[in-house]
């Protein structure tokens, strides 16, 4: 039995009142921060003195995706805010494996994300450094794009290698995530869905997150694994 879990981005709500914020998604499984530094996305947000401080007042984990270049040199301080856990991005690392276990060694989860167009195949013998995978789902840098369905075989590529490894590996699925894709992501075997717009854009964020929770748990637990 799968649980899936939803992690809001806080990308698509008010970076005016970022604590409010993160109360009215009190329910869900934890907060995905998007933090990118125009270089490596052609996008700015926040950094580790604003991550810093959601930490200290969040009600729930922060999950925080780092879309920064140079991820190797720049990565480790976020772990040592005490965050659950730290994505670098597989294409921003030069030493993936040594920075997987600099962040578990500094307290976090490691977590490492792939763009739309890179492949796992190369990369599944890192499963064991890692403690999720995150698979882009739009090409990074902006909330409210529209869900690639391009990367539905590689999602269940992951699955597929992750339920073999026997390893507790999380999947994770980024960009576009709403009451229609989420099915087809459940179903090609995600359990861990970001959503920014389909949560913040609605006049109930809570109530958004135990729909899309309910939807994921039912498409993921009809598919045969
Ligand atoms: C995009 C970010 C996403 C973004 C998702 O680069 O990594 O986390 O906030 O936003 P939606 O759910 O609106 O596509
Ligand atoms: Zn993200």
């Amino acid at each position: 039995m799968t649980h899936c879990r939803i992690n809001p981005s806080i990308l698509s709500a008010d970076f005016a009142n970022l604590q409010a914020e993160l109360d009215r998604i009190s329910n869900a499984d934890a907060a995905h921060i998007d933090v990118m530094d125009n270089h490596f996305v052609p996008n700015l947000t926040l950094g580790l003195p604003v991550v810093k401080r959601l930490q200290e007042v969040s009600p729930i984990p922060l999950d925080v995706h780092l879309m920064i270049d140079d991820a190797d040199r720049n990565a480790p301080a976020y772990a040592d805010l005490g965050v659950d856990s730290v994505t670098f991005h597989l294409e921003a690392s030069k030493a993936p494996v040594r920075l997987a276990r600099e962040l578990r060694a500094r307290g976090s989860k490691a977590s490492m994300a792939l763009r739309p167009a890179t492949p796992i195949e190369p990369y599944l013998s890192l499963l064991p450094e890692l403690d999720m995978v995150l698979i882009m789902t739009v090409e990074p840098g902006f909330g409210g794009q529209a869900f690639l369905d391009i990367t539905l075989p590689k999602i269940r590529a992951a699955a597929t290698a992750i339920a073999g490894s026997g390893i507790p590996v999380a999947l994770q699925v980024d960009g576009g995530v709403d009451p229609e894709t989420i099915v087809r992501a459940a179903e090609a075997g995600a359990d861990v869905f970001v959503a920014g717009s389909a949560v913040y854009n609605t006049p109930d964020p809570a109530h958004a997150v135990d729909t899309l929770r309910n939807l994921a748990d039912r498409a993921a637990n009809e598919t045969p694994a």
